[in-house]
């Protein structure tokens, strides 16, 4: 499918100071949007990022039908923007949509609506070691109808951000003991917007403790360790490496795929499986709790200092962390092509512009 493009003719770069990227605040000039009617995609176009106009009874507004990704685009050092593991991306958001019964995104077309959109908008990657272009796709439901069933027709949209790194420096995080994110069978494995909406009462309450972020729990007994909202999370305890398997409650982590393969390919030992309070509260009294970490495509690997069960809090170095930073270094390394792509993960993207 052919993308019509339509430039800015105002566009908002010279304002933008990159050496000062706070995460999410700053949007690039173009956007790429397609609709969903009368049961087909509709012809898909790139143009100036502006608002939308929504009516009062938009099903999305009242019932959450939305999902989104979120992916990076970094620079080679010879200035060619590159891309990391557009397919797991593509896989997830039609899995999300297919939970959320949205139509599909053809993936040729999602990939060629994001090379043509990092095209055009190249001068926005951030060249800076932890920043990125950061891609934010998203599809929600545009019926102006408030009974509860599927929309019929939906907008998808991409449009992208220069980002600093979303945590710049260590997080502490607190095991949820009242609060649920996920049960089986609900929609945790889906990037859908209701997911975030629900987390950010437990977190307010969680920043009111004094930690930036909490720790999801399973919803029987809070006894086993889920996912962090923003992040997928891995623990280092006696030289092997631990996370919570994908069990439909916890998001499939692309950046979470990236560190196992990572690891195994290093000769790490990583244990995917039902992963206890109990395992990391002996791993801390024994003294081979060596490390926690976070994992995703907004955090990249972020570093755990404090971590709170109930009134027992563990206080961790990351200074002394060794496999957390060669983790982040190697996936850094990846994005700016200092690192050999050993699984295939990147696509350069030629300019595509000329084509059109
Ligand atoms: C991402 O890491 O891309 C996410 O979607 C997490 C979001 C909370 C920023």
């Amino acid at each position: 499918m052919s993308i019509k493009i339509k430039h800015t003719e105002n566009s908002s770069f010279s304002k933008v100071d990159f050496d000062n990227l706070p995460f999410g605040q700053i949007v690039s000039d173009h956007m790429f949007e397609m609709d969903f009617k009368d049961g087909k995609w509709q012809e898909p176009i790139i143009r100036p990022v502006e608002k939308f106009s929504i009516h009062p009874a938009n099903l999305t507004l009242h019932y959450g039908q939305s999902i989104f990704e979120g992916m990076k685009a970094s620079r080679h050092h010879d200035g060619t923007p590159l891309l990391f593991r557009l397919d797991k991306h593509a896989e997830r958001l039609n899995a999300s949509a297919d939970r959320m019964c949205m139509p599909m995104v053809a993936e040729d077309l999602f990939y060629e609506a994001i090379e043509t959109l990092v095209d055009l908008d190249r001068a926005w990657i951030p060249l800076r070691d932890g920043s990125a272009l950061y891609i934010r796709p998203f599809m929600f439901a545009t019926d102006e109808f408030i009974g509860v069933r599927p929309s019929l027709d939906y907008k998808f949209v991409i449009f992208t951000c220069p980002v600093g790194p979303y945590y710049s420096r260590p997080v502490s995080l607190i095991a949820e003991e009242k609060y649920v994110r996920a049960t089986p069978g609900g929609v945790g494995e889906a990037k859908t917007a209701g997911n975030y909406a629900a987390s950010l009462y437990p977190v307010k309450v969680a920043k009111e403790k004094g930690y930036d972020q909490v720790m999801w729990m399973d919803p029987f007994e809070f006894k086993y360790i889920q996912e962090v909202g923003t992040m997928n999370i891995f623990f280092k305890m006696g030289g092997k490496v631990y996370t919570p398997d994908l069990n439909g409650t916890i998001l499939k982590g692309v950046t979470r795929d990236t560190v196992i393969h990572i690891l195994n390919d290093e000769g790490y030992e990583v244990i995917e499986g039902p992963l206890s309070k109990d395992q990391v509260l002996e791993a801390h009294k024994n003294g081979t709790l060596e490390e926690v970490f976070g994992s995703g495509t907004a955090a990249v690997i972020s570093f755990v200092n404090k971590l709170a069960f109930g009134d027992t809090i563990i206080h961790l170095d990351p200074e002394a962390f060794k496999t957390a930073p060669f983790l982040k270094s190697y996936i850094e390394g990846l994005r700016s092509g200092r690192k050999m792509d050993r699984f295939g993960w990147i696509k350069r993207v030629e300019s595509l512009e000329m084509a059109h």
